[in-house]
């Protein structure tokens, strides 16, 4: 039998601590012996932090919501060839801090494109990939705004993504809300206002359970 490794992502909107608690979660599995690829979106090829400038940073480059999601999804395509798949082959722990749900989150239930459509280019993209677990970081969109707010201080670059108000960010959470609910086999919903501790001991004892012993 080939070595499977383990799929997980890490989804949330903007100042919810998902990439504080993707790194938390990597040093703990690597700390126990595992191997960890840690990867984000949009960037972890070449080609991915080249769309990502476009995509997150080009002011004066216009994008529908579709366009969006196809680059999204053309940089994840690259990324699940690169990377996660033979990752995956050679048994390690995938951890992504944003994968698909993004997309349908983001552009989907943020921006309005069809959800049917975008699935249908996630399905594409990745051949089918699914995370074997999807921690979603939850906080009030209020509680978000200001954590942004403070660690955006200092940094002054353009940010499509954040550039945006508040009832984006409302029907973001929502849209988050509504993914998890549909899919409690894959989601589990983390609620991200608590010690950052807390949530990673929750966390781990959540990805314990799919861990089966290494036999090195
Ligand atoms: P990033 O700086 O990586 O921040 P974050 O910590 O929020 O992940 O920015 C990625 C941005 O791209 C973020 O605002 C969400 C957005 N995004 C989408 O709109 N659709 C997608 O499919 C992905 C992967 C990201």
């Amino acid at each position: 039998m080939s070595p499977a490794g383990l799929f997980l992502s890490f989804e949330g909107g903007e100042g919810s601590g998902k990439s504080v608690q993707a790194r938390a979660l990597a040093d703990w599995l690597r700390s126990n012996g595992r191997e960890v690829v840690l990867t984000r979106e949009p960037g972890g090829t070449l080609f991915g932090e080249r769309v990502r400038e476009v995509l997150l940073h080009a002011k004066d480059v216009s994008l529908a919501p579709a366009a969006q999601a196809l680059l999204f999804s053309a940089a994840r395509a690259q990324l699940v060839a690169e990377v996660i798949r033979p990752a995956l082959a050679a048994g390690a722990v995938v951890v992504a801090d944003r994968f698909f749900d993004s997309t349908l989150a983001y552009q989907g239930y943020g921006y309005g494109a069809d959800l049917a459509g975008l699935m249908a280019i996630t399905r594409f993209a990745t051949a089918d990939l699914r995370p074997r677990r999807t921690f979603l970081l939850d906080v009030p969109v209020d509680v978000g705004s200001a954590r942004r707010a403070a660690r955006r201080s200092g940094a002054n670059r353009w940010d499509r993504f954040e550039s945006d108000g508040r009832q984006f960010h409302d029907r973001l959470r929502a849209g988050y809300l509504e993914l998890a609910a549909a899919d409690t086999a894959r989601f589990v919903l983390v609620p991200g206002e608590r010690a950052l501790e807390v949530i990673a001991a929750e966390i781990q004892a959540s990805v314990a359970e799919l861990l089966v012993p290494s036999r090195s």
